[in-house]
């Protein structure tokens, strides 16, 4: 059954309970997923964007409890990839006809996945399409987070229809946000943001000033994943400029993997030797190998520091230390500052290397690191607390 968003709109998507892994094993959705898409019933019949391939057919069959697929009007795909266009190829089979709005770069990206040339509409920022009562309105948003999505605005119901963009992985029966817990909620819209769009935040910042800008009165966000904005809806927006301004909280993560537990040692004394210099700042300490790396970037989206620990091994860093580093290195963070440890017994390179990963991810290193030799005895311990000491005092001249 579709759920009524207003007279006119009808959400008809599909939510995911089960999902626990998006983008391949790349993000962990804990609380699963929603793809959220919407009949707009006025003078003209519009949908917007469809639901992950694996759900096509029930997606059509609930579809067709809503509507003829014969009055479908129009088709619109805000953003091609797979979890919103993956119903098109089975609803195309029923409707051929029907023309599907959508930027230029979709019109490449839904081809290049389906191989199929169906009645594309090309549409640009700006460009309106009228259904009736109201007037649509197509936001060109390109890197949010493919070139090919663009937003779509709904006039006279004051909706923005963002796709991924204010968008969170959340599975929920009710489906606006004052129905559930706020603070789960965010938690999980920044999770999003750190994970999908932080690479894209001067893009994020341009596109939101730019709707600003516009003063399109807005009653409801609805995007294409999660919950929709129904309470404060701008709220979204504004925590939007506030992530993409490079965001930190006053915390610090140590990020570390360790064979034996010499450098998880390391790691805890380092964490003693922060709290020691400031019982304020908050410290957090991950086993890259046993800990979901999407909570890893999520915790390292709202940190003011890392440090990064791996024994050498081979002359390198350990693998999970490895796949870390190069998410951190695709999150593209601005104005973090870290430092990275270690032990070993004998070559001893994984400080260096790591250091100059942090370097290549765009961080500030505050030191050389420290590296110490087999396991940390006493002595070595309370060197490390020292460090961690000196690590805040010189984080903290850092702006
Ligand atoms: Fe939810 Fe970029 O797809």
């Amino acid at each position: 059954m579709g759920k009524k968003i207003t007279d006119k709109v009808t959400w008809v998507g599909k939510t995911d309970w089960e999902l626990r892994k998006f983008h391949g094993d790349e993000y962990s959705t804990h609380r699963g997923s929603s793809y959220n898409s919407y009949l707009i019933r006025d003078k003209k019949n519009v949908l917007i964007d469809t639901v992950w391939m694996p759900y096509d057919k029930e997606f059509i069959s609930k579809l067709k409890q809503e509507i003829d697929l014969n009055k479908i009007d129009y088709i619109i795909a805000n953003h091609g990839e797979v979890d919103h266009s993956g119903s098109l190829p089975a609803l195309m089979k029923e409707i051929p006809d029907t023309p599907i709005y959508c930027t230029a770069n979709a019109v490449k990206s839904i081809k290049g996945q389906y191989h199929e040339d169906w009645n594309f509409v090309t549409v640009k920022t700006g460009d309106k399409l009228e259904i009736g009562e109201n007037t649509l309105t197509f936001i060109e948003a390109p890197m949010l987070h493919w070139p090919d999505t663009m937003f779509t605005y709904m006039d006279k119901d004051k909706i923005l229809f963002s796709n991924d963009g204010f968008g969170q992985h959340f599975a929920s029966e009710s489906i606006f946000n004052d129905m559930v817990d706020a603070g789960q909620l965010e938690e999980e819209a920044l999770k999003y943001y750190a994970n999908i769009l932080s690479p894209y935040s001067p893009m994020v910042t341009k596109k939101v000033k730019e709707i600003l800008g516009m003063n399109l009165p807005i009653d409801l966000i609805c995007p294409s994943h999660g919950i929709i904005w129904r309470d404060n809806p701008m709220q979204i927006v504004h925590k939007y400029l506030q992530w993409a301004d490079a965001y930190k909280e006053n915390q610090i993560i140590i990020i570390y993997d360790t064979m034996w537990n010499a450098t998880r040692k390391m790691a805890e004394a380092i964490a003693e030797g922060i709290r020691i210099a400031d019982p304020a700042v908050t410290v957090k300490l991950y086993n890259s190998s046993k800990t979901d790396k999407t909570d890893i970037i999520t915790e390292v989206f709202r940190s003011r520091a890392i440090i990064v620990g791996s024994p050498t091994v081979n002359n390198g860093y350990l693998y999970s230390i490895a796949g870390i580093l190069e998410l951190i290195r695709g999150a593209r963070l601005k104005k973090k500052a870290a430092a990275a440890f270690g032990s070993y017994g004998w070559s001893g390179e994984a400080v260096k290397l790591i250091n100059e990963q942090l370097i290549k991810a765009g961080f500030t290193l505050i030191d050389d690191g420290f590296r110490a030799e087999w396991v940390p005895d006493e002595n070595t311990l309370s060197k490390l607390r020292e460090y961690g000491k000196a690590f805040y005092a010189k984080l903290s001249n850092i702006k």
